[in-house]
């Protein structure tokens, strides 16, 4: 799909586990998900990712992936996938399914075969020599502890850069970009519109394996040697004209303006986290900080200009099922929840790039703040519990940081209701549902005009009505204030000025003194008319648009 049509989409993200569940087992699924379309196709999306829905052991929530071509039970039968893309089809919304292709589930028949003795097999992973208690390198997997695996059968270690029971697939090997082909035109022929690569810029190896004396390893496998090789090799036989989205962990910003280039027959767009990184001490997710907002701002600023200048294109988001809530994060989860939520959104869905939803985004749904650790599912919750006790770190402060970066933060069940479980299912929640679903639901934003809800619908409607906001030529304004992120988009003789205050006082701005009168087209709060001079509330957004003259 060419830049300037994805420039008018927005995709919503799915995470299927925790977004309907249809038959009272707890756990979402593909029905529930069908009976959903209505209340999608109501917000205006385009694209739903579904989060991985093939058979797996869920290590890692079907992050672990055991059979490529099939439904996992859990979720339904290939029969109900079929029936949920026919019924998105008819509402004008296309399908993105999750690929995971860094690596398989330790279930994998292919796995299973390579620790059988089938050298064919044992090719498809990645395998280094060592005793038991001397792995081959001092890399860290991501989970924590060591990347490397003793597989006794084998007699050698396997690299798993994720959960132990996640072996990396051996990319190297022709026959693997085969299989990861055919598995691509497999779905293509059940009528998938749109693919997400998981970590797909960890797929390249370095040829030779060392100890990273200043890090865990990342810097040799990250946009790693061949990775625009094995790219441009799938897009060339394995999926055409689909959309593409990959999930690039700790890029950099070249390497991004070549994954999705167009010239470069790579993909269409890709996810980066540089800027969901500003709250971390030194780069350390379990260290909490508070966010340094001129930092982010810088980043938004950078991927934006560079992506421009470059020709790339972004997917912008603030949230997925990997991060806490943006409420909780970058707004006000109290006072001014609502405010705050709708001038998040603003921020990132005027920017240039295709906007992602996360389910309850639109909600202005809240981290979760669980208080004990059997609350927690996420396997990487729950290992870093244990590595946080053994540094001796309290066990208050040690809930302190997972209440505010557990991925589970993000991956409690869908607030439909006021109701019991929130109407996500008539059974017991695999993961607890929020206790505010009896105030944030998807009923009372239904109800009320002035919901967050209705808010995105909103955006949502502008992107389509107005191609500044698809194309128009992002430049960063008041780049030294510290509560206020602005820019200007332009297109022609148009222009959009975008000011959101990020903090829950009043901000001074100074904006350009433009012909004409502009229209407000959206804004957090009730209108106020602009001036070079004025001064936002609270958490205020909003966006101005002056027409083309003469
Ligand atoms: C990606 C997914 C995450 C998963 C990891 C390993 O980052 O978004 O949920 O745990 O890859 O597959
Ligand atoms: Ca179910």
């Amino acid at each position: 799909m060419k830049q300037s049509e994805l420039a008018g989409k927005v995709v919503y993200q799915i995470y299927v586990k925790s977004f309907q569940d249809s038959n009272g087992d707890g756990i979402g699924d593909l029905p529930g998900v069908t009976s959903r379309l209505d209340y999608l196709a109501g917000l205006g999306v385009d694209y739903l990712w579904l989060t991985p829905i093939y058979p797996s052991p869920q290590r890692d929530n079907g992050y672990d992936v055991a059979d490529y071509r099939a439904i996992n039970p859990q979720y339904g039968t290939m029969q109900d996938f079929e029936t949920l893309c026919a019924e998105a089809k008819k509402r004008g919304i296309g399908i993105m399914l999750d690929m995971v292709f860094n690596h398989t589930s330790t279930d994998h028949q292919w796995f299973q075969k390579a620790i059988a003795g089938d050298k064919t097999y044992q090719d498809y992973y990645i395998w280094r020599d060592g005793v038991p208690g001397a792995p081959p390198t001092n890399w860290e997997s991501k989970f924590g502890g060591s990347a490397w695996q003793w597989e006794e059968h084998v007699g050698k270690y396997y690299l798993h850069l994720f959960d132990v029971t996640q072996a990396d697939l051996n990319w190297e090997n022709p026959a693997v970009r085969r299989e990861v082909c055919d598995i691509l035109h497999f779905w293509r022929g059940k009528g998938v519109d749109a693919f997400r690569f998981d970590v797909v810029n960890l797929i390249s190896k370095p040829d030779v394996f060392e100890d990273d004396d200043r890090g865990d390893g990342r810097r040799f496998y990250t946009d790693g040697p061949r990775i625009h090789q094995y790219l441009k090799e799938l897009h060339a036989q394995g999926f055409g004209d689909a959309v593409t989205v990959g999930e690039m962990s700790s890029t950099s910003l070249d390497n991004c303006v070549r994954y999705t280039n167009p010239d470069e027959g790579e993909l269409s767009m890709v996810f980066s986290f540089h800027h969901l990184k500003t709250d971390y001490k030194n780069g350390d997710k379990w260290q909490l900080e508070p966010n340094r907002f001129g930092e982010l701002k810088a980043l938004l600023d950078k991927w934006q200009l560079g992506m421009q200048a470059g020709g790339g294109w972004n997917a912008v988001f603030w949230c997925n099922h990997d991060q806490p809530r943006p409420v909780s994060r970058f707004g006000d989860e109290g006072r001014y929840r609502e405010v705050s939520a709708k001038m998040l959104a603003t921020a990132i869905h005027m920017l240039r790039g295709t906007p992602y939803i996360y389910q309850g985004e639109e909600l202005g749904m809240t981290n979760a703040h669980f208080t004990r650790l059997d609350q927690y599912r996420d396997v990487e919750s729950t290992n870093r519990y244990h590595i946080l006790k053994e540094q001796g770190v309290p066990e208050e402060e040690i809930f302190r940081i997972l209440g505010a970066r557990s991925r589970d933060n993000g991956r409690t069940p869908m607030q439909w209701t006021a109701g019991p479980n929130g109407g996500f299912t008539t059974g017991t929640p695999w993961l607890a549902v929020n206790e505010n679903t009896a105030a944030i639901n998807a009923a009372a934003c239904l109800a009320d005009p002035d919901s967050v809800l209705y808010y995105y619908k909103k955006l949502v409607a502008l992107r389509k009505q107005y191609p500044v906001i698809q194309v128009g030529e992002y430049a960063p304004l008041m780049t030294g204030s510290p509560d206020v992120y602005a820019y200007t988009r332009t297109l022609g003789g148009e222009t959009l000025v975008v000011v959101c205050n990020f903090c829950a006082r009043p901000a001074a701005v100074t904006l350009p003194a433009l012909p004409g009168s502009p229209e407000r087209l959206i804004g957090s709060w009730d209108e106020q008319p602009y001036a070079p001079s004025m001064t936002l509330r609270p958490y205020e957004a909003a966006v101005y648009r002056f027409a083309a003259q003469g």
